[in-house]
């Protein structure tokens, strides 16, 4: 009986787990895209930076500027910098995080 009882917690927890971590595990890189074209592509042609050059998103200026993973770019796409404003009203939680995958994975094609 308790081992039934321990059986099905966890398998519980590894549903949970699972549900949770989906929209993570499977970033929406073609969303991605879509979202980048309309929200991002005036400022940041093929990667560029129309305003400060230096703060493009190639992946040596990602690495210089410590925003390397779908963390921190999407802290910095939902709080905005500087100059560019913050998309965390605009877009959802998934919408960043898949915009940042997106970014992340063009950078390492070094936009192509
Ligand atoms: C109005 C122009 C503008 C738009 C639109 C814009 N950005 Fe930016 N972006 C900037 C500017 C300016 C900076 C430099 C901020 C700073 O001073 O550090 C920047 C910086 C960044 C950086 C850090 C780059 C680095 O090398 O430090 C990332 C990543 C980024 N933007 C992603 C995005 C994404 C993704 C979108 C669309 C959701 C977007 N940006 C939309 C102007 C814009």
């Amino acid at each position: 009986m308790k081992t039934i009882f321990k059986r099905l917690i966890f398998s519980l927890i590894i549903a949970i787990a699972i549900a949770y971590n989906t929209p993570v595990l499977a970033a929406d890189l073609a969303e991605g895209a879509k979202i980048f074209k309309v929200e991002c592509a005036g400022c940041h042609p093929n990667g560029g930076n129309i305003i400060r050059r230096g703060k493009n998103l190639k992946l040596r200026a990602l690495h210089r500027n410590k925003v390397d993973s779908i963390a921190s770019i999407s802290a910095l796409v939902a709080n905005g910098k500087n100059n560019m404003s913050a998309y965390g009203d605009r877009l959802s939680a998934t919408e960043i995080d898949n915009v940042s995958a997106y970014v992340l994975k063009m950078a390492e094609n070094n936009w192509r």
